[in-house]
């Protein structure tokens, strides 16, 4: 399975959720593929916020070798499912598809969790809710392998 996580910056939210989605799929000796992307191109090249690092250290996952990207239009070729952290990201990542029977590959993240009711994981880069981001990815990624 390949798995691409995508928030708007790929310095806060999607950077933990790759960590954590590589965390537990090797915890469980699934050899699964995961990557994040980020729809702006604000902070290509730039490591995951320092924020973002102590929170995944602080569960012990290093996610400080990452390096941010842009999603692309390829993206949505190279892998069998494209996680949006937020409406706005969803509707990002449409903008830019290839071509509609390629569209069912992109999914909110948090439907994993309450089907259906499209919860976002909020933005946490004004503010410091960096604790409830990571509980909730970490939620999400354990339905996900169990979905999957
Ligand atoms: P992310 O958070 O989308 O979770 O990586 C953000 C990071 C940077 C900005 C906004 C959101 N920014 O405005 O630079």
């Amino acid at each position: 399975m390949k798995v691409l996580m995508v928030c708007l910056g790929n310095i806060c939210r999607s950077p933990l959720a790759q960590g954590i989605l590589e965390s537990l799929t090797h915890d469980q000796g699934l050899s699964w593929e995961v990557d994040s992307a980020g729809t702006s191109a604000w902070h290509i090249g730039n490591a995951p916020d320092g924020r973002s690092i102590k929170i995944a250290k602080h569960y012990g996952i290093d996610i400080s070798t990452q390096t941010a990207r842009q999603f692309t239009t390829k993206d949505f070729h190279d892998y069998d499912l494209i996680l949006a952290m937020d409406q706005s990201n969803y509707n990002n990542i449409l903008k830019i598809s290839p071509d509609q029977s390629m569209n069912g590959k992109v999914k909110m993240i948090m439907n994993y969790v309450d089907p259906g009711m499209n919860e976002a994981v909020p933005d946490p880069y004004y503010d410091d809710g960096f604790d409830n981001v990571y509980q909730m990815l970490h939620k999400a990624c354990q339905a996900l392998i169990k979905t999957v």
